[in-house]
């Protein structure tokens, strides 16, 4: 299962990220967490100290490795310094599965353990000024749809990630790659606002997309997103006194988390299986070839200098039925 959280800057994003991990890693879900927010925060918030999560590899300073080792012996791609964030994979391509040992795990994962067991984070690594500007920040966002574009996840498996609702998903495919985005958002009407943006991104895209309201203090506050995102409002948070602990560097065990946000979160889970339960395949292959197709015209034909169209394999479909090669 693939699974995004966006909203807008200090929704809650990383929190209820953090909290959704941990509360997967209680059910004894395999957890594969990816930082990939422009704060990167979510390690913190999963309990490492601050040289530990300043010691995190970053995706982004491994983007020839991860390509080198995706490509395998897939001889639509030449090389590596052809494949673009958006390059699917073909025959020959290495797939990643979220329970295994790889090179990309051992270069760019670290095991964090938690209360209820251990799972991996990845972190795309901070973005600086000159990120935000087009080509970088890609390359490190793009690590990322990379992997998820070549990783082949079965039911108690989840790949998590907390990133930014900023337009920069919507050109690549990024926002497409989820079974199910939770777009978090405060009683706010700035924070609606995200969510009908995303929503209109999304529309023609099949992308399930559900509102988690967080920081939400009463009836009025539920009501108020009830009327502005309908149906899609999935589950409301509250201020929560163990997410305060834990800022305060004493986290509580969690299984003291309160008991309706822990419902929260199992509401969360259901809605993501269910989702996942439905996935196309067909789909989801076919809509990563579309974001290849549009960027390679766009700017990555020019950019390598070569026809990256012919980088697609027509009769390749991503899908569990697919061995995976071994490492080495
Ligand atoms: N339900 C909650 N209960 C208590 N505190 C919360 C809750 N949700 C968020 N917070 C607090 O609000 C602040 C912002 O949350 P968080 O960092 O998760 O937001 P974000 O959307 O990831 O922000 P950014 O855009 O900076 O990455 C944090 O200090 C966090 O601890
Ligand atoms: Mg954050």
């Amino acid at each position: 299962m693939k699974i995004a959280f966006v909203g807008k800057g200090g929704s809650g994003k990383t929190t209820l990220s953090s909290l959704f991990i941990r509360h997967l890693a209680a059910n004894e879900a395999h957890v594969i967490a990816v930082d990939a927010d422009i704060n990167q925060h979510l390690g913190a918030a999963l309990g490492l100290d601050e040289a530990e999560a300043a010691a995190l590899p970053a995706l982004g300073a491994h983007l020839p490795l991860i390509k080198d080792y995706l490509r395998g012996s897939n001889p639509r791609i030449a090389s590596a310094d052809t494949m673009i964030k958006t390059t699917p994979p073909g025959e020959g391509s290495r797939l990643l599965r979220v329970v295994e040992d790889n090179p990309v795990y051992d270069a760019c994962a670290r095991t964090v353990r938690l209360d209820d067991g251990d799972i991996r984070l990845m972190a795309t690594g901070p973005f600086t000024e000159s990120d935000l500007g087009v080509s970088c920040y890609h390359s490190k966002v793009g690590a990322v749809e990379l992997c998820l574009n070549h990783l082949v996840d079965g039911p108690e498996e989840y790949v998590v990630v907390d990133m930014t609702a900023g337009s920069d998903s919507f050109a690549s495919g990024m926002f497409t790659r989820f079974d199910m985005t939770f777009l978090v958002a405060e009683p706010t009407l700035k924070g609606v606002s995200v969510y009908r943006q995303y929503k209109e991104y999304a529309r023609d895209f099949g992308v399930a997309l559900k509102v988690v309201g967080n920081k939400v203090q009463g009836p009025d506050d539920t009501a108020f997103l009830r009327e502005e995102v309908g149906d899609d409002l999935l589950v409301t948070v509250g201020h929560s006194n163990w997410v305060r602990a834990m800022e305060k560097g004493r986290p509580p065990r969690f299984e003291l988390l309160e008991a309706d946000n822990r419902m929260a979160l199992q509401s969360l889970q259901n809605a993501a299986e269910d989702s996942y339960a439905a996935r196309d395949w067909e789909r989801y292959t076919r809509q990563m070839v579309h974001f290849h197709l549009k960027n390679a015209e766009n700017w990555g034909n020019a950019r390598t200098g070569a026809d990256l169209a012919a980088q697609v394999d027509p009769s390749f479909m991503l899908g569990e039925h697919i061995p995976v090669a071994q490492p080495g």
